[in-house]
């Protein structure tokens, strides 16, 4: 038996009912405009149901309604398209902000409004009556139930939609908490970054007094030894020594950098100009290693107040470290753009590139990846202070066996 059956049999509305509810027929017809005007006069009273009638066209509307509502309630066929047709008005009503108490109310307006008329039609026919109004009662319960229904229906909408947006709204909430979470411990970073920087500046300015006098000293003594000597292998492992001696000069030369460096004196710079400059110094050099330099500065690149020794300190070491990553030629980009209020810039090159393992280290004091001996490993270290020190970033990417790109962003400040 299907559901809508079903349903009518637990009501115990019988097929005879049915047939019954007919004969309202000629009553309801005769009386349906009073009908729907006490009804309309009582919706009326109430300022909540009155405020909902407050347009004529509605109103209209609404009495229309009303009367085929009737018709169709002594009509039938009490099928599955007349529930569906019920199911439709309580979307109506959900629709206007109509509560429930006062729809479902409304079924013991008409109920009181038809029993007078009913009592008077079958004066003479008491089993009839009987008949009838049971049938009348249990259709105003199917309309009353189908009413709860469509309310149901409407309010599980509205709770699935709350919660879906409850549940979008925790995930932004969880995302916007990780970010959170890793830009603090990012600044925790920066700070402890930060802390050895200067740790290492106090560091080396205490070494380079404790050990540069001795080691001039021995720089001095050892020249002049070999100059004295001789004996062939005592020279060359007098050599050896000056070798030696002049690496450790270099390393605390580069220490020195960092620690006493002055804070930037900044004045208009033209960074187009210094790189420039920069790429003047190595010309001999790039064109023995048969690097290529392509430079693409948009013209309207503004100056930018920064130390121009700093920054040309800056410039200096990262093409230098891009010649030492082209040792069979290559071509080396550098790019300017200004993006939003920032100048950036790019340097590209074609060289070996930085294996994923070191890319994260490369900023680091001390690291190296050149021949012990080579570098000192503070290049890089002094590059990233002298940015971040002008308010702005540096960033690698590199592809082993395909290059390696350098990009500063530095901010173009304000009045730009
Ligand atoms: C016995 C209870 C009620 C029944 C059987 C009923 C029936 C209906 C029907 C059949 C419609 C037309 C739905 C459609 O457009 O398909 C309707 C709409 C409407 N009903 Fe009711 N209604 C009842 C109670 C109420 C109450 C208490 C109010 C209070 C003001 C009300 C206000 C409205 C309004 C404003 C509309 C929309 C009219 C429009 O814009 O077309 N109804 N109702």
């Amino acid at each position: 038996m299907n559901e809508w059956i079903t349903r009518k049999n637990f009501l115990l509305l019988t097929e005879e009912e049915e047939e019954a509810l007919k004969s309202l027929q000629p009553v309801v017809t005769r009386h349906v405009d009073e009908l729907v005007t006490a009804f309309y006069r009582h919706l009326l009273r109430f300022a909540e149901t009155r405020r909902l009638l407050s347009d004529e066209l509605i109103t209209t509307r609404l009495k229309d309604a009303q009367r085929r509502y009737l018709l169709s309630l002594v009509t039938g066929p009490y099928d599955e398209r007349y529930r569906d047709d019920r199911l439709r008005i309580g979307q109506v009503h959900d629709r206007i902000g109509l509560t429930p108490k006062w729809y479902l109310g409304a079924y013991s307006l008409y109920l009181n409004l038809l029993r007078p008329l009913i009592v008077e039609e079958f004066r003479n026919r008491p089993n009839q009556f009987q008949t009838v109004v049971a049938a009348l009662t249990k259709v105003i319960f199917l309309d009353i139930g189908l009413a709860i229904e469509a309310y149901i229906l409407k309010s599980s909408e509205r709770l699935e939609f709350a919660n879906r947006q409850l549940a979008e709204l925790g995930r932004d909430l969880e995302k916007g908490l990780t970010k959170k979470r890793k830009d603090l411990q990012q600044t925790q970073e920066q700070l402890r970054q930060a802390e050895r920087l200067a740790e290492l500046a106090t560091l080396a300015s205490g070494m380079a007094h404790e050990i540069g006098t001795p080691m001039s000293v021995i720089l001095g003594r050892a020249e002049y030894l070999m100059h004295r000597t001789g004996d062939e292998a005592t020279k060359k492992g007098l050599s050896t020594i000056v070798t030696q001696v002049e690496r450790i000069t270099k390393v605390m030369n580069q220490l020195l950098a960092i620690a006493r460096r002055r804070p930037a004196e900044r004045r208009a710079v033209n960074l187009r100009q210094a790189i420039e400059e920069n790429l003047e110094m190595f010309r001999e050099r790039l064109s023995r290693h048969r690097i290529q330099v392509e430079i693409a500065f948009a013209e309207s690149v503004p100056l930018i107040s920064a130390d121009a020794d700093q920054m040309s300190q800056v410039f200096l070491n990262l093409i230098m470290n891009a010649i030492h990553a082209m040792p069979d030629g290559g071509t080396l980009r550098v790019e300017g753009t200004q993006v939003n209020g920032n100048l950036r810039i790019s340097l590209a090159d074609t060289g070996h590139g930085i294996p994923a393992e070191h890319l994260s280290r490369i900023f680091d004091p001390f690291f190296t990846t050149k021949e012990t001996g080579k570098g000192t490993g503070l290049g890089l270290t002094v590059v990233k202070g002298i940015i971040e020190e002008h308010g702005g970033t540096i960033t690698v990417t590199s592809e082993p066996g395909r290059g390696t790109t350098f990009t500063i962003t530095l901010p173009l400040g304000a009045g730009h």
